[in-house]
């Protein structure tokens, strides 16, 4: 009791008995990444915003037609909108009339995917919450006139348990505090102190995320943004500290090297394994993130493809953040929806194979092309997934060490199979004969070892 009534004292009047971390790289970055995130492996990214009503080349669009005035953005807005307009005449025409946070989320969900990540602020400076620092560019005043943020975490938290991950931008292209700090070449830091800072506390403190996803440096140095004062405060004091994972992206040089897990660079799938957590985004519009009318069905990648980055970048011990981008009205396109379903159908049956998985010795085969390896840790399971059928039915894995008396070999969704070593190590599976309706899936499908090392 005594000890009880001392501690909660103390928490009441210091905020932090043991603040663990210092604000310095070396203290920030010697805090383990929270094991909920690398057992999830798959999330969703959403690009939503004001870029979602022009929906014409990406969600840079405002940069690219005023701030690089690129001739195909000049020339869009000169045909379709009248002389005078402004990015900010978009915003009321942000209606969201078709979002239903609970419809959204149940999609979400559907495609096995165990966090989500949505745009809050992006660098056109709108933010979706009703921000006390957002003066009228923000989602409550207008546009869609609620609490995006707000909504999507009600509904995602009543109905899924999915993680909730939150997307801010540092920078806004066209702030004009953040215009005159950088041409102070960052040595003062108004910008920070007085909209991204506090906006970054009241995210935190409003909405609880278990993911911060920073972006949008601005080429200022972390030293700029309190970074390190910021992150050691959300690891030491914040409602989240236990929980929260964040990235890499908090100033320039900070990426791949400092933060959480790393980004480095946008669609990051080195092909081999790396061994601090990272994180693969990727867009299912390969050339935009927010919602774009203009897409090609072959700017979209296939449920095919979206598989195989998934399979690749969990063997080499990263987590795959699939985009979608919403319309303005608040849809998420049909083609999208079915692109994220049929992920969770592909891993209702090879879920095993990923969900809380660890690198294993070798990636992929060292001699098959195509097969790339997973291991469950606690029950010592060895996965192949094979990305193509082979069409004589037999897959040769090289690198397992096998044992005729121990390893039994299974096809998920199917059942076991019989197999024949090969020397010096691995072996030879034969597949059973499916018929196309016994299939468990049409791409990708994976071999579980157990009893090989
Ligand atoms: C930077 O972060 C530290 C630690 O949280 C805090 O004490 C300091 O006031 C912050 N500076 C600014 C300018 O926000
Ligand atoms: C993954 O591991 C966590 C705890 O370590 C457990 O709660 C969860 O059920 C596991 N998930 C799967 C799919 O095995
Ligand atoms: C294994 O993956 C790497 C990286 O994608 C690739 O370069 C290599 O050719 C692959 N090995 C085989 C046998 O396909």
């Amino acid at each position: 009791m005594r000890f009880f009534g001392v501690l909660s004292v103390c928490l009441l009047l210091i905020g932090c008995c043991v603040c663990q971390y210092q604000p310095t790289w070396e203290s920030i970055d010697s805090r383990p990444v929270p094991e909920w995130f690398d057992q999830a492996k798959f999330g969703i990214f959403i690009h939503w915003g004001v870029f979602s009503v022009p929906s014409f080349g990406s969600e840079w669009f405002w940069w690219f037609w005023q701030g690089q005035k690129w001739p195909s953005y000049v020339k869009f807005m000169e045909q379709n909108y009248p002389p005078g307009f402004t990015y900010t005449d978009f915003a009321p025409q942000f209606t969201a009339e078709f979002f239903d946070p609970n419809e959204r989320v149940d999609i979400f969900a559907s495609s096995g995917a165990r966090y989500i990540v949505l745009t809050t602020k992006h660098h056109e400076g709108f933010t979706m919450w009703g921000s006390k620092y957002s003066w009228t560019w923000n989602a409550v005043s207008v546009g869609p006139k609620r609490d995006l943020v707000n909504d999507i975490a009600t509904a995602l938290r009543t109905r899924t348990d999915l993680r909730l991950g939150l997307y801010h931008s540092l920078f806004e292209w066209f702030n004009p505090m953040f215009k005159s700090d950088s041409d102070n070449k960052f040595k003062t830091n108004v910008f920070p102190t007085a909209k991204t800072l506090p906006e970054l506390y009241e995210l935190i403190n409003t909405y609880k995320p278990d993911l911060l996803w920073s972006d949008g440096d601005g080429d200022a140095p972390d030293q700029y943004w309190n970074s390190t004062g910021f992150l050691a405060w959300l690891y030491n004091q914040s409602p989240v500290r236990e929980t929260v994972v964040t990235n890499d992206r908090w100033g320039y040089g900070s990426i791949c090297n400092h933060g959480g897990y790393y980004t480095c660079t946008d669609r990051y799938n080195p092909g081999h394994l790396v061994k601090h957590k990272w994180e693969n985004c990727l867009s299912i519009d390969q050339r935009s993130w927010g919602y774009r009318r203009e897409a090609k069905l072959s700017d979209y990648l296939s449920t095919e493809q979206l598989i195989a980055s998934l399979v690749e970048t969990v063997s080499c011990g990263g987590n795959l953040l699939l985009n979608v981008g919403p319309t303005h009205d608040g849809r998420i396109v049909p083609i999208f929806e079915e692109r994220l379903r049929q992920m969770g159908q592909w891993l209702k049956v090879n879920g095993e194979a990923i969900y809380n998985s660890s690198a294993w010795r070798v990636q992929n085969d060292t001699a098959t092309p195509g097969v790339w390896y997973t291991m469950n840790k606690q029950s010592g399971a060895i996965y192949a997934i094979f990305l193509s059928w082979p069409s004589d039915g037999i897959v040769v894995l090289t690198d397992p060490v096998v044992s005729a008396a121990k390893t039994q070999v299974a096809l998920l969704g199917s059942g076991s199979v019989t197999w024949q070593s090969t020397t010096p190590t691995g072996l030879k599976v034969k597949l059973p004969p499916l018929t196309p309706s016994q299939m468990p899936w049409s791409s990708a499908w994976t071999l579980r070892l157990t009893g090989a090392q």
